[in-house]
């Protein structure tokens, strides 16, 4: 596989700790704009030593000012797994956040903790399409956003190209509720992150209408 260069101007943006906190671990978030995947991968940081490695941070470094072309996305998610494959390998744990809803791009994911020897786990997040639209006018108004530029529109013209994952270890229907149990399961994946977490499923949903 081709690995992408990655620039100094990325690594600067990601400051990272001068030594891994190890084991190294690949947790990967996936899920639509707005549904809670940078809200709570800071959560998981504030309370564990982790790397979040951003697509929205590493896309504003290659690009200052982004297109979102599909070529400029293509470049950013590649320059994140050459920087995933390099963490991995110096022993980070690591936190990727990014949308990574096709499968295509999952499986990239899976063979770089593969080749790293890594274990690997996948957090599906998802919300209430009503809750991510007041969510995404909150972030527009200044909340919190990550580095994002998502806002209902994005949101609305990727819904159509999801390839929702057939297995996953976690899905987390993001509230205010379900946080701090996404945030333990999460540091449980971190801390062993062993054969016995593998392919658990926790599914984190309070009512039916948050699978829609
Ligand atoms: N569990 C939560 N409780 C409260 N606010 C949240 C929660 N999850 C997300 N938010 C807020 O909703 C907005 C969108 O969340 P964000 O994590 O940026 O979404 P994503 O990274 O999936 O695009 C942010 O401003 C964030 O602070
Ligand atoms: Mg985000």
């Amino acid at each position: 596989m081709k690995v992408a260069p990655v620039p100094h101007r990325v690594w600067d943006v990601l400051q990272l700790p001068p030594q891994p906190a190890g084991p190294a671990v690949l947790v990967v978030l996936a899920g639509l704009p707005g549904t809670g995947k940078s809200h709570l991968a800071a959560a998981v940081a504030a309370q564990r030593a982790v790397v979040i490695i951003r697509t929205d941070t590493v896309r504003k470094a290659l690009a200052p000012q982004p297109t979102y072309s599909p070529v400029e996305s293509g470049r950013v998610y590649r320059t994140c797994h050459a920087v995933l494959r390099i963490l991995l390998t110096k022993g980070y744990p690591t936190l990727f956040d990014a949308t990574n809803l096709t499968a295509p791009g999952r499986r990239t994911l899976r063979c770089i903790a593969r080749a790293t020897g890594v274990p690997y786990f996948l957090v599906w997040v998802e919300a209430a399409p009503a809750l991510v639209r007041e969510r995404l006018l909150r972030r527009g108004r200044g909340m919190s956003a990550y580095d994002s530029d998502a806002d209902w529109s994005v949101y609305r013209a990727m819904q159509a190209t999801v390839e929702r994952p057939q297995r996953t270890d976690l899905v987390v229907a993001s509230t205010p509720g379900t946080l701090g149990e996404a945030v333990a399961t999460i540091m449980g994946f971190l801390d062993g992150g062993r054969a016995e977490n593998r392919g658990k499923r926790v599914a984190l949903l309070n009512s039916p209408q948050q699978v829609a």
